[in-house]
Parts: structure tokens; C-alpha cells; sequence
């Protein structure tokens, strides 16, 4: 197969064209209605940053799968190890033996976590699974029973994690009763303040909030097993927490003997210029989840926690997949180029953006805010900047028109774009970007 020979889109037709079409029409008769797809692209191959649709339309790819392909698609460094790796044992379980790519990929994931304890690790294939896991050994090692988590926040959709996952009422509706003994408290977004309305940072009155009304009149403290928090908010609307919020978050659950879980799955494997976001506030989870950017695209998750909590007896949780021998290759490969340099551009390119949109909201009448950190970033639409009234549509037509323009973006929440592009992207790339979704603003605000 030929290389994809250039780092910036190339569009040979009007979207979608003639092959795509026809898959997306098979789609249509054969696929779950309850996916979410924003436009029309069907994708045949990928590499780097760049992705090739099955009509020989080239994007540039800023979206990487929801924030999953950290080292660009099918680097082959990571093709490389699936490939060597498949051809020697694919699969044999974790549950019943012993493998010493476990182990490899372990030690790499406790050197590079939080703490000064040594800690253990759990392999999952995904982010509601790495969620699950955490839960229950919250509340097995805890002895206690509930959980707290913020408003917005999604940790997934597995009857667990739904429970936690507060971010849009579709996510619920339908499902019946989720786990009881969940308490969701607001998140501090310094845009709009869910307490005040105001645009402050309102961390201090989230954990008043936490303080004062739900461990007064909802819930003893005593019997909380864990708070989990996404240090940067990620579905819903790359929000991220202030780190003196996080800090006394941290100061609570100390107090209380509550487990500090933080969820790492979007913003954590380098995303925000940091091995983990959590590290920007400085805090030290007592369980650490990470999923999506771990292995490159191979369904492989990790909860990583303190090695005193991991008190659970053989059976008490286990999985039949979690950890597969090519799943942990690619991860193997996947931290190694993460470590080699790739955390160090996201943090570059990452600041190169943000200099580049941080005039948007004077510029721009429907852009609100601009925020996030590394190659996780925001872009908030409203319809009008004194009331900040959401722009959902808005935000839509935008990501629309980059689309169009040959860039894939998604949307986070309910009215923001996100940009979650491989970590490898470099500054041509993030400009070419930058101007098409400037274009795509103005043509939608033109429109308005
Ligand atoms: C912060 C966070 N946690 C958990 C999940 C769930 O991950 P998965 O879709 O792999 O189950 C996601 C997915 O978007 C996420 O962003």
C-alpha cells in the first residue's frame, strides 16, 4: 500500500462521495441506531494524523478516534510490536496464567503514577471497565457503600459507570434504575459556575457544596467509598477542574478515609502535556483509571491503585480479555514513544494552539470560551456572550464545516468543539487547523 504523501488535507470531491455513500446507506439497515455520528466520514485507512476516506479524500485528523490514538494512526512502531507480538501468542488469559508483558507495561504504569506508595494494576479493554473496577474495589476495600461524582462528568455506560455518568439525560433515559447510593455534586467550570451562574473560578463553592449540603442533609461521609473525578472534564465540555479545587478535594477524602478515584481515560496517557492531568494540581489518587490512549487504538484499559487497597481474594474480579498479550504489546510500544517525546509536543503544539484561539471569544461573536491544556482543548459557542446561553446548533455547524474543509473535530458536551488530535501533530498541522475552523466560524456566524 502506498504512504499517505501529505500532512494537510486533500479533498478530491464534494463529502460524501460516491463509495462512501453506499457504506453509509448499508450502515443505515444494518448497524445500532445509537451511535453518534456528526458527519459523514467513512474512513479506510489511517496514518499519523492523517486519514484517508474510502473515496481518496485525505483529513486531518483532530479528533483520533475520541482521543485514543496518542501516537497517530498505525505508527509503526506499534504495528510493529501487534504484529511480532500476534504472531507469538495472541491470547492465553490473565486471569489464569502468567505472562510477563503484565508485568513489563505494570512497572512502567506505577513508575509514571502518583504516589509515593507502591501500587498494582488491573487490566480491562476499556473505560467503563476500568471505571467498574474501581468501584468495586472502592467498596471492597472501604467496607462502605456509596459514591459521589459531579454533574457533566461521564465515566461510561455499563450499568456501574452510568451510575457515576452525569453528562447528558439521553446517556440514562430508558435504562431503569442504575446502582443506588450515588450523590452528584456540581463541577466547577470557571466559565459558568453551576452554583453562582457567574464566571468565576467556583471551586471553593463546589466544596462548600460537598461540605455542607451533601455531607449535612444527604450523606454521611463515613459511609462515602469514593469520589471520582475527571481532572479535566471530557465529555462533558473539556472542562478542567481548577487544581486548588482538586487539591482540597484531595485534603476531603484524606479526612474521611473516602478513596480519591481519578479518571484518566481521556485526559491521561500525555494528553495535557502530562503523563496524567491530575499531576497539574499535584495530587495523588488513591485509584487511577486510564483507558482510550494507552495502547494506540487496542482495546486495553488500567486501574491502577495503591498496592494496600488491592486486599480483593482471587475471583473477586477478574476478566477474560483485560490485559491481552496484543493489546499490552502495542501499549508497551505506545508509552515508549509516548516517553521518547510525544508528552513534550502535545505539551508544545498544545500551547502553540492555545495562543493561536485564546483571542476567539473577542474575536468571534459565538465563541464563549477557550480553555484546556496540552492537545486537549475547548472551544465553548454561545448564542450571546452576556447570558452565555448554550449554542448547541451552532457548535454543531462548525464542526460540520471543518469537516468539509477536510478537518475532523468533535463535539464535547453540549455546546463546545473539542480538539483531541494525536500527540504528534506539529505546528503547520495545528495552523491549518486553527484557520479552517476560523473560516468555518466565520461562515457560520455569517449564516446566523
Ligand atoms: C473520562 C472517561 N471515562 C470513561 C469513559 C468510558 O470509556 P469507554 O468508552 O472506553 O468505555 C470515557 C469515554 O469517553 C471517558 O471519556
Amino acid at each position: 500500500m502506498t504512504a499517505i504523501d501529505t500532512k494537510l488535507p486533500r479533498l478530491r470531491m464534494a463529502l460524501p462521495g460516491p463509495n462512501a455513500k453506499q457504506v453509509i446507506a448499508l450502515d443505515e439497515r444494518h448497524i445500532s441506531p445509537s451511535y453518534t455520528r456528526s458527519y459523514p466520514l467513512v474512513a479506510r485507512r489511517g496514518q499519523g494524523a492523517m486519514i484517508e476516506d474510502v473515496d481518496g479524500n485525505v483529513f486531518l485528523d483532530f479528533a483520533a478516534g475520541i482521543a485514543v490514538v496518542a501516537t497517530g494512526h498505525c505508527h509503526p512502531k506499534v504495528v510493529e510490536a501487534i504484529q511480532r507480538q500476534a504472531a507469538e501468542l495472541i491470547h492465553i488469559s490473565g486471569t489464569d496464567f502468567y505472562y510477563s508483558q503484565m508485568i513489563d507495561l505494570a512497572e512502567k504504569l506505577e513508575r509514571v503514577t502518583p504516589g509515593r506508595e507502591p501500587k498494582r494494576v488491573f487490566y480491562v479493554n476499556s473505560g467503563t471497565e476500568a471505571i467498574e473496577a474501581a468501584m468495586k474495589l472502592a467498596r471492597y476495600a472501604t467496607g462502605r457503600e456509596k459514591f459521589i461524582a459531579f454533574h457533566g462528568c461521564f465515566h461510561g455506560r455499563t450499568m456501574g459507570s452510568l451510575s457515576l455518568t452525569a453528562s447528558k439525560a439521553v446517556q440514562r433515559k430508558g435504562f431503569g434504575s442504575l446502582i443506588s447510593g450515588v450523590f452528584h455534586i456540581p463541577y466547577p467550570n470557571p466559565y459558568r459556575c453551576p452554583l453562582s451562574g457567574q464566571a468565576h473560578d467556583c471551586g471553593d463553592d463546589c466544596i462548600a457544596h460537598l461540605e455542607k449540603v451533601v455531607f449535612k442533609k444527604l450523606v454521611d461521609p463515613a459511609d462515602v467509598a469514593a469520589i471520582f473525578v475527571e481532572p479535566v472534564q471530557g465529555e462533558g465540555g473539556y472542562v478542567p477542574a481548577p487544581p486548588k479545587f482538586l487539591r482540597d478535594l484531595a485534603d476531603i477524602c484524606a479526612r474521611h478515609g473516602i478513596l480519591l478515584v481519578v479518571d484518566e481515560v481521556q485526559s491521561g496517557m500525555g494528553r495535557t502535556g502530562k503523563w496524567w492531568a491530575c499531576e497539574h494540581a499535584g495530587i495523588e489518587p488513591d485509584i487511577l483509571c486510564s483507558a482510550k490512549g494507552i495502547a494506540s487504538g487496542m482495546p486495553l484499559g488500567a486501574m491502577i491503585a495503591r498496592a494496600s487497597l488491592m486486599t480483593w481474594k482471587p475471583g473477586a474480579h477478574a476478566s477474560t480479555f483485560g490485559g491481552n498479550p496484543v493489546c499490552l504489546a502495542a501499549a508497551l510500544a505506545t508509552f515508549d514513544l509516548l516517553e521518547g517525546g510525544y508528552i513534550e509536543n502535545a505539551r508544545r503544539v498544545g500551547e502553540h494552539l492555545k495562543d493561536l484561539m485564546k483571542g476567539w471569544p473577542e474575536r468571534f461573536g459565538i465563541v464563549g470560551d477557550v480553555r484546556g491544556m496540552g492537545l486537549m482543548l475547548g472551544v465553548e459557542f454561545v448564542t450571546d456572550k452576556k447570558s452565555r446561553e448554550p449554542a448547541h446548533d451552532l457548535r454543531d455547524r462548525v464542526v460540520e464545516r471543518a469537516f468539509h474543509k477536510g478537518v475532523l473535530v468533535l463535539g464535547a458536551g453540549e455546546n463546545t468543539l473539542r480538539l483531541c488530535p494525536p500527540l504528534l501533530v506539529d505546528e503547520e498541522q495545528a495552523d491549518f487547523v486553527v484557520r479552517a475552523i476560523e473560516e468555518s466560524i466565520t461562515e457560520v456566524e455569517g449564516a446566523a
